[in-house]
């Protein structure tokens, strides 16, 4: 890739309209986020240590605390990418370790909770990502105890997500649950100004800059996520409301932070996410108008209002035979042969919120055009 993360650009002398990637709210390219990376870049990459040392800069403090002003939760840890979000999330709650029966993951879990998961030695319980298995007992064994829960907020690829209401029953119960979402693709495009997949499904139901106050006394959350997708940073997190020791998370002691430089630009690109509520409302005008074209033309899209659309196929030679429609239409959108949530071939795109309807357009008629020579 040679172009930046925008809508329109230029590909082997062609010009292309971009629908990959993650950068949803159309920040990475903001001109104060890059200025503020380049100012940053004055004092070198970094201070050479980690964040328990001296490696805390006034930026990485500064987007821990936007995080939790913006959020609601009391606590915040900025870590050195989304993927270290889930293991550093179970790390925190080392103490508690011997005192939980298991872990219930999705069984189609990004890598990055998966391989957290398998870290902590518990027992784990793999279920469908509809929720669909939950009834009896959870664990054979010392089912009594609190229990972990890992999911992925939005699927990667497919852009659905997890039915949480399958989950009530449990917390209604009074069963003590500790939730652990990992929202890489929520967090800026879901619930009330973005705030995530657990404020649009009703269970973190406040506003941005209102405490976070979950609707299930005995649910402890851990929201999980990355600054690098939709926020037009680098870098992941962890949120919650328990009372945490950061030293209790090997990455916070144990790797070098985000770059000077890259944690300057994530505090920048996060300002301007938090104090301006039109760019997700032009991301969430995109989505609608994208699900009201493809409706249109009989082409059925998720119910959640993700800026996610794909399509899976029966092998790679159809899957390459549709992207390559779609290329011939001037429309570049990425291939998958499989991945996270996607186990067969397929094509994934997405909107920004930067794309202009007339983008929109040319994109549903490429793929009511491309699917029609994969039929
Ligand atoms: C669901 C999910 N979790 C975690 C990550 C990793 O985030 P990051 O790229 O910030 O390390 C990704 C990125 O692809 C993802 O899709």
């Amino acid at each position: 890739m040679t172009w930046p993360p925008v809508p329109e650009i230029s590909w082997d002398g062609r010009p292309f309209l971009y629908f990959c990637g993650t950068g949803y709210l159309g920040l990475q390219t903001h001109g104060e986020v890059i200025e503020a990376g380049r100012r940053a870049m004055a004092c070198g990459l970094h201070t050479a240590t980690s964040r328990s040392g001296w490696g805390s800069t006034s930026d990485h403090e500064g987007i821990e605390k936007r995080l939790m002003d913006f959020t609601g939760y009391r606590e915040c840890l900025y870590l050195p990418t989304g993927f270290l979000s889930v293991k550093t999330a179970l790390d925190l709650l080392r103490p508690d370790v011997t005192d939980l029966c298991g872990v219930i993951m999705t069984a189609n879990l990004h890598p990055a909770g998966r391989e957290a998961v398998r870290s902590t030695g518990l027992p784990v319980r793999e279920i469908d990502p509809d929720f669909s298995q939950l009834e009896g007992k959870l664990f054979r064994d010392r089912d009594d105890r609190p229990v972990i829960v890992v999911a992925d907020g939005v699927f990667p690829i497919s852009g659905a997500g997890p039915m949480w209401d399958r989950l009530e029953p449990i917390l209604e119960s009074g069963r003590p649950v500790i939730l652990i979402v990992d929202d890489a693709h929520g967090f800026g495009v879901l619930g009330t100004h973005g705030l995530g997949s657990l404020n649009h499904c009703g269970w973190i139901p406040g506003g941005p800059f209102e405490p976070a106050q979950c609707r299930f006394s005995n649910l402890r959350v851990f929201h999980c996520g990355t600054l690098s997708k939709a926020i037009g940073g680098y870098g992941g997190f962890v949120l919650t409301n328990d009372q945490v020791n950061r030293r209790d998370s090997c990455v916070y002691t144990g790797t070098t932070p985000s770059p000077a430089p890259v944690a300057a630009a994530t505090r920048m690109a996060l300002k301007i996410f938090t104090a301006s509520p039109e760019i997700h409302q032009s991301l969430q005008n995109n989505i609608s108008y994208f699900k009201k074209r493809m409706t249109e033309c009989g082409i059925a899209t998720g119910a959640l209002p993700v800026p996610i659309w794909s399509r899976s196929f029966d092998d790679t030679a159809k899957a390459l035979q549709f992207w390559r429609a779609m290329a011939g239409k001037g429309i570049l959108c990425q291939y998958f042969p499989s991945y996270s949530d996607a186990s067969r071939p397929s094509i994934r795109m997405a909107l920004f919120a930067t794309h202009k309807r007339s983008h929109i357009d040319r994109l549903v008629a490429a793929i009511q055009c491309a699917s029609a020579h994969t039929a």
